[in-house]
């Protein structure tokens, strides 16, 4: 069987360690943002108040480690249990992230291949960094369902939250009509419910070489780009090179980062 793997496991040593499970376990170092009323207490930042703090201000000199568990290859339908260059809602690491950042994050995928028994597993491995406190909520959003199938209580979580990441998303064609749909759903609550949505798009362009254009193409973006032409969205390139880079990865210059907010 064909199976993929993502660029970065070569890039970085990550120190992964097999499982009896076949799954690997890497370690993901970062470095928490520093400021002067921040200080480390327990390998957590508080404030003066004792409060979980992260700052975003270039220089930053503490480490922090999130544990991942993921698989090293997959057949192209279970990509979701691998860790790709960008955002990764697969097997939890930018939900993770998030979660330093907000009160209550809700990590989604397809539930196919165990992704979210795998995040739950994940998100407990890291329970002591997040101060124990159970902040991140896993649940099924499959792109290709209707809206009407849809879980109270993933309907009740799109309600309530205001900021939507997506990583890695746009590689297959239908897959990304899908996708749109979601995008179209998100912003329709959000004007319902008064609670208005920004959905950050990460994603690298895969470039390849088409017979038919005759040229290198990012096809999946473009295509993306094709089918989202006409929707009321805004669309916002943020530079990749405007904020710092706490974790260890290679930024290639071919990462986009679009924030997409409802409205022309
Ligand atoms: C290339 S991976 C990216 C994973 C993760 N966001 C990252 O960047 O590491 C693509 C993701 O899309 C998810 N996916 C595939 N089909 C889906 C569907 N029908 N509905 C929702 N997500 C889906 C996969 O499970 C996987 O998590």
């Amino acid at each position: 069987m064909y199976k993929v793997t993502s660029e970065i496991y070569g890039e970085t040593n990550y120190n992964s360690v097999k499982g009896d499970n076949g799954r690997v376990l890497s370690k993901f170092k970062f470095k928490y943002p520093q400021d002067e009323n921040i200080v480390a207490q327990n390998g957590m930042l508080v404030d003066k108040d004792g409060d979980l703090t992260v700052q975003r201000k270039r220089g930053s000199t503490l480490d922090g480690v999130i544990a991942i568990e993921h698989s090293e290859a997959t057949e192209l339908r279970l990509v979701g249990l691998q860790v790709w260059r960008e955002l990764g809602a697969g097997v939890g690491l930018t939900s993770i992230a998030a979660a330093f950042y907000t009160q209550q994050v809700v990590c989604t995928d397809v539930n196919v291949g165990g992704i979210l028994d795998l995040i739950r597993e994940n998100v407990k491995h890291n329970f002591k960094l997040l101060q124990n406190r159970n902040k991140i909520d896993v649940l099924e959003l499959d792109f290709l369902k209707p809206v009407e199938e849809y879980a109270p209580d993933l309907l009740k979580a799109i309600d309530n939250c205001d900021i939507v990441v997506a990583a890695d998303v746009i590689y297959d064609d239908d897959l990304t009509n899908a996708f749109i749909h979601v995008i179209d759903v998100l912003f329709e609550r959000g004007r319902l419910s008064g609670k208005n949505k920004t959905v950050l798009i990460a994603l690298e362009k895969r470039y390849v070489f088409t017979l038919s254009d005759l040229d290198t193409t990012a096809p999946m973006f473009e295509y993306f780009l094709k089918q989202t032409i006409h929707k009321p969205w805004l669309f916002e390139y943020i530079d990749t090179n405007s904020f710092p880079q706490y974790f260890e990865y290679d930024r290639s210059r071919h990462l986009v980062l679009l924030k997409v907010t409802y409205g022309k």
